[in-house]
């Protein structure tokens, strides 16, 4: 489902589950070396869903590790992002030739834990939630929120490589296009001499789960 969110250019590949078989190499194997057994499963389905993705665009298995923060590290020419949480694993590239940056978010369709919403919204934030309760109440808007952000996050890092906090974003969802704007409120990145003021994604929520995708054009 996640391909609904995504243009034509990246290529992208997701699981429900954890396919028994999937052989890591010798360095991802040591990146989860003393890891819990979800964190194994998780992050060995995700490295199965890069891995087909990058098949799509004609890369062979490489491994994928974690880079600078965390950020994953792609191949020479691509970009992508990655995301897992319990029911759902996914992995989103491009070639860099068609899109700067993605930034992907897969969430459980509940209501946030108690307190994450008072330290990752705004009051303005908070105020839009409310009044999309009220007109679509069947739709945990908090937690969109939080996955739109998650995106955010993961889309800003490879092209600032430096920390984003919550309050420095101002998400605006909209319910009626399955979009959202996210306005940096802290300066971007420069991108060909174009300074990065925010991004677009898009959302979706199917099957108990809240999925977010932001990619930016080349
Ligand atoms: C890094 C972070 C975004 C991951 O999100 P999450 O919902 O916890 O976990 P997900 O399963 O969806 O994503 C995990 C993947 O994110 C990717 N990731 C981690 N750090 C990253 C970074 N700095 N840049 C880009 N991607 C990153 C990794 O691929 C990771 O998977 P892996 O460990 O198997 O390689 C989150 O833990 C975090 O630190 N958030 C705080 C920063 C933030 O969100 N700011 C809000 C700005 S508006």
């Amino acid at each position: 489902m996640i391909e609904l969110i995504l243009p034509a250019e990246a290529a992208a590949e997701e699981a429900f589950s954890d396919p028994p078989g999937v052989t890591l190499f010798p360095e991802e194997e040591a990146v989860i070396a003393r890891a819990v057994d979800k964190r194994r499963r998780e992050f060995t389905t995700a490295r199965a869903c890069a891995r087909a993705a990058l098949a799509r665009l004609g890369f062979p298995p490489v491994p994928i590790v974690p880079g600078l923060r965390g950020a994953p590290q792609w191949p020479a020419g691509v970009v992508g992002s990655l995301t897992h949480c319990a029911g759902y694993r996914a992995c989103a590239v491009a070639r860099d030739q068609d899109l700067r940056t993605i930034g992907l978010d897969a969430e459980p369709h509940g209501k946030l834990p108690g307190g994450v919403l008072a330290a990752v919204a705004s009051p303005g934030e908070r105020e839009r939630l409310t009044a999309l309760a009220a007109a679509q109440p069947g739709t945990h808007w908090d937690r969109v929120l939080f996955s739109a952000k998650e995106s955010v996050y993961k889309a800003w890092f490879p092209l600032a490589r430096r920390w984003l906090g919550f309050e420095d974003v101002s998400v605006t969802i909209d319910p009626a296009t399955g979009t959202f704007t996210a306005r940096l409120l802290v300066e971007g990145p420069r991108l060909d001499a174009v300074i990065l003021t925010g991004f677009t994604g898009r959302w979706l929520v199917a099957g108990g789960l809240i999925i977010t995708a932001i990619t930016v054009p080349a």
